[in-house]
């Protein structure tokens, strides 16, 4: 039986004043009419969005369905005409299918399991309370992004891949290009060439002189340097991103209910559930694109081969009929099977890792500061825009009593 059909338009550009947490209301209305809704591409292919929390989960865990980018030639918002995609540089696997795909991940699933990552927890302390030192002596007011939420995670990243923390110069900036929605095409560009010069700077460094790093550990392969180069191009901006914005956007949520900050600042147990509940509430990762590779049948319609689908991953984290009260951030909810990480086979290679520096940061963070507190409006927070690959914050001013 064929479903009614439900067309959403447009994609939204921007989220509702007042709600920076919430996915755009079009998507939230979206998915209370349907959980799958045609989406007709601007080049006028004719698409899907999905923002159910099941149909989005099956296709994640669906080989009928490809992460490949060449196949998938459709933008929301931008018509490429005829211009060929091509495919993912070798390396970057986060856009491939196995077995091509598992080529990459195999060799590093081992140097990032939670055994590993939780062996790293001491460090990450260290890291922590240094910044939350240098944060109190420079006080009492602090842009959040600069002093804590974007260091942390990144000397972390750095120093398992085996990249000089002194480089980020290097490539930082460029990152916040590739994921944060503003650069326009020639911008985007330039970071590119220049991140793919260091990176293949690094690579040839460390073949030359291996040190005890994940990215040392890789050069004892068969892996050539254009395919290791590609990978650390993915670690690098998924370790150096998606944290620092969970971790500032997370203080902000938190700030904005101070009854769930209390909580977590007087029960530091409650941590790991709390980290998971941010997740789900932020999805900083909010969007990700698949394309049908035969006809599928799903929630009632036939999805044909050669179709892209949108796959709003923020918004199927807050489907009702998985997660009761879903606009609520209520850090003792039990429900778990959140998809901030996606599910599947590309399912984040680095989740334990972001964890871990999660768990630590925020009750660090706010047991060091008992009045820790927005320095600004909250409708003054500089918020990235909603087409950036990773939603987040560019600053957060915060003060706190000296
Ligand atoms: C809170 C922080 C993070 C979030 C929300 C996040 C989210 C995600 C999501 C949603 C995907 C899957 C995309 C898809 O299905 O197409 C992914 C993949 C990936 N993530 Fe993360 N990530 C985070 C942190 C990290 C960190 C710290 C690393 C560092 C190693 C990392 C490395 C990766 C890699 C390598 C992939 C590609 C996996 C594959 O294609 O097999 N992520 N991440």
């Amino acid at each position: 039986m064929t479903a009614p059909l439900h067309t959403v338009t447009t994609m939204p550009t921007e989220r509702q004043p007042g709600c920076p947490f919430d996915p755009p209301k079009e998507l939230i209305e979206a998915r209370e009419q349907s959980p799958i809704s045609r989406f007709p591409f601007p080049d006028g292919h004719q698409g899907w969005l999905v923002t159910g929390y099941d149909l989005t989960r099956s296709i994640l865990a669906d080989p009928r369905f490809s992460s490949r980018k060449e196949l998938m030639r459709h933008h929301p918002t931008i018509d490429y005409g005829d211009i060929e995609v091509p495919p993912a540089p070798p390396g970057e696997f986060l856009l491939m299918d196995d077995p091509q795909h598992s080529r990459y991940r195999k060799p590093l699933v081992g140097k990032f399991t939670v055994r590993r990552m939780r062996l790293l927890t001491e460090r990450v302390e260290q890291v922590t309370a240094e910044h939350l030192d240098a944060m109190e002596k420079a006080g009492p007011t602090a842009d959040l992004v600069t002093a804590f939420a974007k260091p942390i995670p990144a000397i972390i990243i750095c120093e398992l891949l085996g990249v000089p923390y002194e480089d980020r110069g290097r490539f930082q900036e460029n990152i916040d290009k590739f994921l944060g929605g503003e650069a326009g095409d020639e911008e985007l560009i330039a970071a590119y060439i220049a991140t793919q010069q260091y990176l293949a700077e690094l690579v040839a460094a460390k073949r030359a002189n291996p040190t005890d790093d994940v990215l040392s550990d890789l050069t004892d392969s068969d892996l050539t340097d254009e395919e290791l180069q590609g990978m650390a191009l993915i670690l690098l901006s998924a370790g150096f991103d998606t944290t620092a914005n969970m971790l500032a956007l997370g203080t902000f949520a938190l700030l904005q209910n101070p009854e769930q900050l209390a909580a977590l600042r007087a029960d530091p147990g409650l941590a790991e559930q709390a980290v998971e509940e941010l997740l789900r509430y932020l999805s900083v990762a909010k969007q990700f694109y698949r394309i049908a590779l035969e006809d599928v049948e799903l929630g009632g319609h036939t999805i044909t081969a050669g179709t892209t689908v949108i796959l709003s991953l923020n918004t199927a984290n807050r489907d009702p009929e998985r997660f009761p009260n879903p606009h609520t951030l209520d850090l003792h909810r039990q429900d778990g099977g959140h998809l901030a990480f996606s599910h599947g086979i590309h399912q984040c290679l680095g989740q334990q890792l972001a964890r871990v520096e999660m768990r630590v940061a925020f009750p660090a963070l706010l047991n060091r500061f008992p009045t820790l507190r927005l320095a600004v409006p909250a409708d003054e927070v500089a918020l990235r825009p909603e087409a950036a690959d990773i939603y987040g914050i560019k600053s957060l001013p915060v003060t706190w009593d000296a």
